[in-house]
């Protein structure tokens, strides 16, 4: 399978989000969606309205990364916004298994997301319950930040873990990614590559994402 490209939508612009959501309609794979409590991570990001905007004229998939405390209270909340993937932090609820489970039960693919400082080990019992784990390559909470080098083992480690189990599940990074480390991140085993400021923010975005494929 190819990599997939999912654009951070936290690096739009809000006045004209309509030309943003276009652009990942005809530019890139999937939506990505940055959900912030402030409570989880030292920011607050958008909500509902901001998202059931972009449903609305997305044709691409929508991938909700939730970076909030008690993710289970909202995971019917999102299936309802028509998000396709839903994710959220590990350390972010008591039980995780059974906020897979309910992420399932609402027909939505389900992720589980780490911060870099958390062992990739912590994962493994989940992977093969997950379509998907969440490797962030920089601490959750902003947009724009410096991709952490040490990524790269943490997803060859995660990589074997996967192909040793014999499991689907693929690997999403987010965080500080462009076309600098796009080829680096698939030779390490990336299935999906994350990247906001880097595509939005520049002066030429189709571009962005041609250097990342
Ligand atoms: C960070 C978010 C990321 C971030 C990616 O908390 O989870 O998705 O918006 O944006 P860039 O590519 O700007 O690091
Ligand atoms: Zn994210």
């Amino acid at each position: 399978m190819n990599t997939q490209i999912a654009i951070s939508m936290l690096a739009a612009d809000f006045l004209r989000l309509e030309d943003d959501v276009r652009f990942v309609n005809s530019h890139a794979d999937i939506f990505h969606l940055d959900i912030m409590d402030g409570i989880f991570v030292p920011n607050i990001s958008y909500g509902f309205p901001v998202v059931d905007a972009i449903a609305s004229i997305a044709t691409r998939p929508l991938d909700a990364h939730l970076m909030i405390v008690s993710p289970e209270n909202y995971v019917e909340r999102f299936a309802k916004s028509g998000a396709d993937m839903l994710s959220f932090h590990l350390n972010a609820t008591d039980d995780p298994e059974k906020v897979v489970d309910l992420i399932h039960a609402n027909g939505m693919k389900a992720g589980i997301a780490i911060n870099p400082d958390i062992p990739v080990e912590k994962l493994f019992p989940y992977l093969g319950k997950c379509e998907f784990a969440l490797i962030m390559s920089v601490f959750a909470g902003f947009g724009g930040q410096k991709f952490i080098e040490d990524t790269y083992p943490r997803i060859e480690t995660l990589k074997t873990e996967i192909v040793r189990q014999g499991l689907g599940c693929l690997i999403e990074v987010d965080g500080g990614v462009s076309g600098k480390n796009s080829a680096a991140l698939k030779s390490a085993g990336a299935d999906i590559l994350v990247s906001g400021s880097a595509v939005l923010k520049s002066a030429d975005p189709s571009a962005a994402v041609q250097a990342m494929r």
